[in-house]
């Protein structure tokens, strides 16, 4: 856990990297009824989350998360962006690009060479942020073991 957690905060809403504070039932319910993860294990979840930077937004009149994504990297040369969501009451005004705004500024993650991520239809939110679609897909490889039932 870091000593110093990073927070930043716009309004109400808090963007922090404390693991301690997540709340393993939101993320858990969310992503095992995600399109690109449903059925996941509340362990695995948890596994994931030990092993990635992760991030979650919370709203400080409540202290009620909202909104999570993790970050798995080396911290120097590569960042894969994973699990982003806001949960349904919150979308549309403007939490999702605060959390991408705070992530992108987070200490450990400057100077990468490159940031990857995959998504069926969020495209317009990460082009904001600069992401664009692969140059050279054909030199790209995976392979890939979905969750039962997952689609992505
Ligand atoms: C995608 C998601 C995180 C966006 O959250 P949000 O809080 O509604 O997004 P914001 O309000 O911060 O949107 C910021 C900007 O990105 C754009 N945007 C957000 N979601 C978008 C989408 N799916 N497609 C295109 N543009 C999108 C918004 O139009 C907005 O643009 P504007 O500033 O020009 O108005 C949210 O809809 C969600 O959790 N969806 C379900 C989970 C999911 O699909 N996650 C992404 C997996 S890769």
């Amino acid at each position: 856990m870091p000593a110093n957690p990073y927070e930043k905060r716009s309004g109400d809403a808090l963007v922090s990297d404390d693991p301690s504070r997540l709340d393993l039932d939101i993320v858990h319910g969310f992503l095992s009824r995600s399109y690109w993860a449903e059925g996941i294990a509340r362990e695995t979840v948890a596994r994931s989350i030990a092993g990635s930077l992760a991030f979650g937004l919370y709203l400080e009149q409540t202290g009620r998360q909202v909104g999570f994504a993790r970050v798995i990297t080396d911290r120097v040369t590569f960042a894969y962006l994973a699990d982003v969501f806001l949960l349904e009451e919150e979308r549309g005004r403007g939490l999702a690009a605060f959390l991408m705004e705070a992530i992108l500024a987070h200490p450990e993650l400057q100077g990468l060479r490159r940031w990857s991520l995959v998504t069926r239809d969020a495209h317009g939110l990460y082009r904001k942020f600069g992401f664009v679609p692969l140059a050279s897909p054909d030199l790209w490889m995976e392979l890939h073991r979905p969750y039962r039932g997952g689609a992505a």
